[in-house]
């Protein structure tokens, strides 16, 4: 084994699709598991399998498609979890258990009331039984970050000989230091008995904005391991991205670490995982932001003119960014579409290319110039497409002066319905039109419309939160008219329900 080769386990389909919102179906999932497996990453975290059928199904499906990469499952240290685990990976050509239980001393009193030695003794007795059906068993020490490093080393040493391959030291609160992390990890190198047998393994949140470093900091002090999802997606402030330890790999010659990820895959991921989850890419974001290789200032703009190392550490073509700048118009063919979509992780068959190529070409007429961000809003809208409930036509009228009204026609499972109404502003009475149609208690918790260039042309991205029946739903919509956009993500949080 290279002692200096870092594993890089992905959970983008685990913790990062935790995030409210973000939920992917299987076919998705899929599609982003064989773009990880392109990418180059050792592990696919595929779900946690006993907490939904439909996260069971999807950890079935991503081990009959993938290869190379290990897929893992998550459970507690609970037998149920693991009996589940086992189920659900019995297609995997490599196969791992990742299972475990919070050590933290608040963990332990305020979540299992319990003891450290009665956790100890789960936390082997879950090891030890998902080692009867797989022989490459993780084992997770929750809130390790908050952990008594005492105490973490003997649990860690526990599980080792209870025959763990893998222990992971998540930062589960994102609290730590980085040198304070680098420290718990050279504490567990240096004082656990047969620490060769097994691969530390880092999982660093973001709360404090440190995962990266302190995901670093843990692999300078002997971690081998990594836990990242594309884009640093993940509940709160999220995980440590996957783009950012690669490319820190990658850029710093200085540090002997390498990893098998191919870079020139990252935008590609990075904007389908964006799409398909409809969380975008903050525009400053490391690596795979909008702005990561933009020079505004003249001073740098002059450098990178006259040399491009004077401000550039990164060459944009590494991370697959390619500075071909294809511009699609109405006047753009089949060739030129494909290599775009191509370029952003899409691939269509010549049937659906021929089928999304009308859909462009109606942007097209309404935009002067169709961008990455908008093919990505008219790759979603495909698959809303599909849905239960779709949306016919909307006439909205409103105005100054005017008493806003709109009415509304509905495709629901293929009958069709007209509605109309009033309201306050075009976009509650087209609401209100539908509502007439749709009678089920809703309330919109968030609504939040943004655009992504500046031109009064653009693409408006809607996201909405919508509570029904004690559950909240999310919904994306998409439209260059804003109140369609936003009567579409309403639609799109009602067919969550609906199904
Ligand atoms: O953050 C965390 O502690 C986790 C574990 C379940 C691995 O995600
Ligand atoms: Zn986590």
């Amino acid at each position: 084994m290279d002692s200096n080769r870092i594993y890089i386990f992905d959970t983008t389909l685990r913790d990062g699709e935790q995030v409210p919102g973000c939920q992917l179906n299987t076919v998705e999932k899929i599609q982003v598991a064989k773009a990880l497996e392109e990418l180059g990453v050792d592990v696919i975290e595929a779900g946690f399998p006993v907490s939904s059928p439909g996260d069971f199904n999807s950890v079935v499906e991503i081990s009959k498609a993938v290869t190379w990469p290990t897929v893992c499952a998550l459970t507690r240290a609970v037998q149920k979890d693991i009996d589940a685990a086992v189920e659900a990976l019995r297609y995997a050509k490599h196969k791992r258990i990742h299972t475990g239980i919070g050590t933290s001393d608040s963990h332990i009193r305020y979540k299992f009331n319990s003891t450290r030695e009665e956790i100890l003794e789960r936390a082997v007795r879950a090891v030890s039984y998902a080692r009867q059906f797989v022989e490459d068993v993780e084992f997770y020490a929750e809130d390790a970050g908050r952990t008594d490093n005492e105490y973490l080393a003997r649990v860690v040493e526990a599980v080792i000989k209870a025959g763990a391959t893998v222990v992971n030291i998540p930062d589960t609160t994102g609290y730590c230091l980085p040198e304070e992390y680098g420290a718990k990890i050279r504490y567990l190198v240096e004082h656990v008995d047969g620490i060769d047998k097994a691969v530390i393994s880092t999982h660093c949140h973001n709360d404090l904005g440190m995962a990266t470093a302190n995901t670093m900091a843990g692999l300078l002090n002997g971690a081998r391991q990594c836990e990242v999802t594309i884009n640093g997606v993940g509940e709160r402030a999220g995980n440590t991205a996957l783009e950012e330890i690669a490319m820190i790999l990658k850029s710093h010659s200085d540090i002997p670490l390498t990893s098998n990820i191919n870079t020139t895959r990252i935008f590609p991921v990075s904007r389908m995982v964006s799409s398909l989850m409809n969380m975008p890419v903050q525009a400053n974001k490391a690596i795979v932001g909008r702005n990561a290789f933009a020079h505004s200032s003249g001073i740098h703009q002059d450098g990178v003119l006259k040399e491009v190392s004077t401000y550039e550490i990164i060459n944009p073509k590494d991370i697959g960014l390619d500075d071909n700048n294809i511009v699609l118009t109405a006047r753009s063919g089949h060739a030129a579409l494909r290599y775009r979509l191509e370029t952003l992780g899409i691939k269509l068959s010549d049937e659906k290319l021929d089928a999304f190529y009308q859909e462009f070409l109606k942007l097209a007429d309404k935009k002067k110039q169709v961008n990455d961000d908008d093919l990505l809003v008219l790759a979603g809208a495909e698959r809303a497409a599909v849905a239960h409930i779709k949306l016919d036509y909307l006439q909205v009228t409103s105005g100054k002066g005017l008493k806003p009204v709109a009415s509304i026609g509905l495709d629901i499972a293929g009958e069709k319905f007209e509605g109309a109404a009033h309201g306050n502003g075009p976009v509650d009475a087209a609401i209100n039109a539908l509502k007439t149609i749709v009678r089920r208690q809703m309330v919109i918790k968030e609504f939040t419309i943004q655009n992504i260039t500046k031109g009064s042309d653009d693409v408006a991205k809607v996201h909405m939160q919508v509570e029904h029946d004690g559950h909240v739903y999310y919904g994306f919509g998409a439209n260059t008219d804003i109140v369609t956009g936003s009567v579409e993500a309403y639609i799109d949080c009602i067919n969550k329900f609906q199904h």
